[in-house]
């Protein structure tokens, strides 16, 4: 029998509130561009006890590789259809990066005909293998593949709301470094929201509540172009790679900021404050009198996590007359990428 004060102490070291509580994490296109990278930041994780690197070509590599670095989480490797099961199950969070990246010329919903079916088979493992995990999707246009998991979530019934994200820490990732550059702040200082959808015109940055706020004597013209810049940044990437695929070492480092939140808040030590593309709840206010109410059923917002996932999404707060026009712009695209998502999912398996 186990002495019983060594499993007194176990425990309590179990509930000290000042170590990390640890997670399994299923990382499905892990041997890709933005998985292998992703990998690597996931294994010096003190919050993750399991990395499980799913995908169908070069598993077995990544994780061999991965698995000698001297940090505490156990790495297993799974190639395959046939393993996606056992890399899902006991997963509390899943990330997904797996699909095809954009080359030059191509808008990101050229990659829906690819990518929806890849997204809609791993939706279909997670509600098989592990109903109750967090689910954080980056395969593009994440504008549509959240819809799609969504559907299938729902159809097995299993759907929760407050768990199933879109990835969209890039883009704040990108306003935070382009206005630190420009105002000679650390980025690390900047606070922007960036709010709407993760494509062109639907990626929102809301320059106005920049904290430090944007020097007064910017011109107008000035604050178009960096909006502009912040909405083309993916592109601005994908050109310079010249056919060689768009961002990973970025998406990387905010894949994993952004796991790192929802592993704090499953920790319990929330709320932690996140932007992410979330079923939206229908016709949620302002809260503050100038501030826009979303209409759209998803929708990059300001949310807080907490144990159980979203605890509460956030007013989006005042705009100025050029981000209020973006808002305006954008709902006809967003609202079109959302419906080919839901579409397709209610045509599928
Ligand atoms: P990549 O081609 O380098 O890697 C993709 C990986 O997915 C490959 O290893 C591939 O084998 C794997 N894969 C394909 N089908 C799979 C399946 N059914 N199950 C598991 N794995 C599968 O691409 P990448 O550069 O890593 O980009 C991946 C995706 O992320 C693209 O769709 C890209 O557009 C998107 N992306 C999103 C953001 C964002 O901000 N949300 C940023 C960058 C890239
Ligand atoms: C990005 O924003 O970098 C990604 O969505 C990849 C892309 O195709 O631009």
């Amino acid at each position: 029998m186990a002495d019983p004060l060594n499993r007194i102490q176990k425990i309590a070291s179990h509930l000290d509130p000042a170590k990390p509580r640890k997670f399994k994490v299923a990382l499905l296109g892990a041997a890709g561009g933005i998985g292998q990278p992703l990998s690597l930041l996931l294994k010096m994780s003190p919050y993750v006890s399991d990395l499980a690197l799913y995908d169908v070509a070069n598993t077995p590599g990544v994780a061999a590789d991965v698995s000698h670095m001297s940090t505490a989480a156990r790495v297993r490797g799974y190639l395959g259809p046939d393993q996606l099961g056992a890399a899902l199950t006991g997963a509390a969070l899943v990330i997904i990066p797996a699909g095809v990246p954009r080359k030059p010329g191509m808008t990101r919903d050229d990659l829906f005909n690819i990518n929806a079916g890849i997204v809609r088979g791993l939706a279909q493992g997670i509600a098989q293998h592990c109903p109750a995990a967090w689910v954080a999707i980056i395969s593009n246009p994440v504008n549509s593949t959240v819809p799609i998991a969504a559907e299938v979530l729902q159809k097995a019934g299993v759907f929760n709301p407050a768990k199933l994200f879109g990835v969209t820490t890039l883009d704040v990732v990108r306003a935070e470094a382009f206005i630190g550059e420009l105002t000679g702040t650390d980025p690390r200082d900047v606070h922007v929201p960036v709010v709407g959808g993760h494509a062109g015109v639907t990626i929102l940055p809301l320059l106005s509540q920049a904290r430090p706020p944007l020097p007064a004597s910017m011109s107008a013209e000035a604050r178009k172009a960096l909006m502009v810049r912040i909405q083309d940044a993916g592109t601005e990437v994908v050109q310079a790679k010249a056919g060689a695929g768009s961002a990973t070492l970025s998406m990387a480092y905010a894949a994993a900021r952004f796991a790192d939140s929802c592993l704090r808040a499953m920790s319990g030590e929330g709320p932690v404050s996140e932007y992410a593309y979330i079923r939206h709840p229908p016709r949620l206010s302002s809260g503050s009198g100038s501030s826009v109410a979303v209409d759209l059923p998803y929708f990059s917002s300001p949310v807080r996590l907490g144990r159980l996932g979203v605890e509460e999404v956030l007013p989006l707060g005042p705009m100025d007359a050029l981000e209020a026009d973006n808002f305006a712009a954008m709902k006809a695209e967003l609202l079109g990428s959302i419906k080919k998502g839901v579409e397709f999912a209610a045509k599928g398996p």
